[in-house]
C-alpha cells in the first residue's frame, strides 16, 4: 500500500488548486474515485462526491471530507515594470516568502516567478520581517506589456513551487500541498478498500473546495448529503523539531495518526469532537492496534469545523496527519498515511446500521 500511496500523493501535491481553482485536482481526484465508488459526481461548486452503498436498508450517511485547494496568491496589479503584486489565499506568513519560486497560472498556461523584496536599508530593518504587503513576483518581463504577453493576467492563481520529494530512507515526504492533499488521499485509498467490502452505511467520499478560505466547499456538500455523522482527514501540527518543548509539540511524525479532540476554540470556526465518534475512532485503533496518538490543537481547523453545525448538528470527529511546517514546504512520514487508510477504513466496517449518537 506503502507504494501506491506514494505515487498518488505525488501527482496529487505536483497538482495546482489554489482555493477557487481546484478544477485541475478535481478531474484527477474523479477519475481516482470513479475506480472505487458506486457513484461519482461533481456539484456546481466543484466539489466530488463519491458514494459506496451500504449493504442493508436504512443505513446511515457517514460523510468522509478532504479538501482538495491548497494555500497560494492571487495577482492583483501588474505594474509598469512588469512586477506583480497579490493577496495571499488561506494563512500565508511572510516568512516563508523570500526567494520563494512560484508558478503563476495565466491563460497561457504556467509561468515561472520568483518572489522577493527590496533588501534593507538598516540594521533594524534586516531584523524585521516586512509586511505580506512589500513582497511582490518578478516574472523577468521587462514590462508590463512583457508580462501580459506571457498570459499573466489579474486574477491568475500563484502556486508556490515546492517539489514533491522523498527525504531520509524513503518514509518521510516534503511537497507544497500535503495540506490537504494528503486528506484526499486518504479518502480515495479508503474508498478503494470498501469497494470490496459490505458495510452498514452509505459511505460519501468527498473531495471538497475552498477549504482554506473557510469551509466553504464542504458547508455546501455536508448541506446536500445531510449526513448522519462526519468524519475529516486533513493535516495537523507536528512540532517535533528543535526549539518545541515536549508540552507543545501536539503531534511527532511517524507514531500514528492523530485521533482529534479539538481544535480552534477561541471563538472562531473550530470542533470539539463528538464523544462517539472519537471513541469509535480509538477503539479500532486499539482493536486492530494501529498506532495513533490524542491532538488537542490551539490553533486551527478542518472541514469538520463546518460540517459538524450543519443542519440539525451533525457528529464529527477527525483523522490528522501529523505534518511539520504547515503552510510551507510540508513534510510527513508517510507511515501516517497508510496507518489513516488502515484506521478511516476499520472504522466504518464497526459501523452499524443503528448507531446512535445520544
Ligand atoms: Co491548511
Ligand atoms: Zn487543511
Amino acid at each position: 500500500m506503502e507504494k501506491e500511496i506514494k505515487s498518488l500523493l505525488e501527482r496529487l501535491t505536483e497538482a495546482h488548486g489554489v482555493s477557487g481553482y481546484e478544477m485541475g485536482v478535481g478531474k484527477i481526484v474523479y477519475h481516482e474515485l470513479e475506480k472505487y465508488a458506486d457513484s461519482v459526481e461533481t456539484d456546481n461548486f466543484g466539489n466530488v462526491i463519491s458514494l459506496k452503498k451500504a449493504s442493508v436498508k436504512d443505513a446511515p450517511k457517514v460523510m468522509l471530507a478532504g479538501h482538495m485547494d491548497e494555500i497560494g496568491l492571487i495577482v492583483k496589479h501588474i505594474d509598469d515594470k512588469g512586477f506583480l503584486f497579490f493577496e495571499k489565499v488561506g494563512g500565508i506568513s511572510p516568512r516563508v516568502l523570500f526567494s520563494q519560486p512560484v508558478v503563476v497560472h495565466g491563460k497561457k498556461g504556467p509561468v515561472s516567478g520568483l518572489i522577493n523584496c527590496k533588501p534593507p536599508e538598516t540594521p533594524e530593518e534586516a531584523n524585521k520581517i516586512p509586511d505580506l504587503k512589500a513582497f511582490f513576483i518578478d516574472v523577468g518581463a521587462k514590462n508590463k506589456a512583457e508580462a501580459e504577453k506571457l498570459g499573466v493576467r489579474i486574477g491568475d492563481s500563484v502556486t508556490f513551487e515546492r517539489p514533491f520529494k522523498v527525504l531520509g530512507s524513503g518514509n518521510i515526504l516534503a511537497s507544497k500541498a500535503f495540506d490537504d492533499r494528503v486528506g484526499v488521499c486518504v479518502i480515495i485509498e479508503t474508498m478503494k478498500k470498501l469497494a470490496k467490502e459490505k458495510v452498514e452505511a452509505n459511505v460519501y467520499g468527498v473531495a471538497d473546495v475552498q477549504e482554506e478560505v473557510g469551509c466553504r466547499g464542504a458547508q455546501v456538500a455536508a448541506y446536500r448529503i445531510a449526513p448522519n455523522m462526519a468524519i475529516a482527514v486533513d493535516i495537523t501540527l507536528a512540532g517535533d523539531i528543535p526549539g518545541v518543548a515536549e508540552k507543545d509539540q501536539v503531534t511527532k511524525i511517524g507514531a500514528g495518526p492523530a485521533i482529534k479532540v479539538m481544535d480552534e476554540a477561541g471563538g472562531g470556526l473550530g470542533l470539539i469532537s463528538h464523544p462517539k465518534v472519537r471513541e469509535l475512532l480509538v477503539s479500532t485503533a486499539e482493536e486492530e492496534k494501529i498506532p495513533y496518538q490524542m491532538e488537542v490543537l490551539p490553533r486551527g481547523s478542518t472541514d469538520a469545523a463546518a460540517i459538524h453545525l450543519t443542519r440539525e448538528g451533525v457528529p464529527s470527529g477527525v483523522i490528522s496527519i501529523p505534518t511539520r511546517y504547515a503552510h510551507s514546504y510540508e513534510i510527513l512520514d508517510v507511515n501516517d498515511v497508510v496507518n489513516a487508510v488502515k484506521l478511516l477504513t476499520a472504522t466504518i466496517k464497526k459501523i452499524k446500521k443503528n448507531i446512535n449518537f445520544k
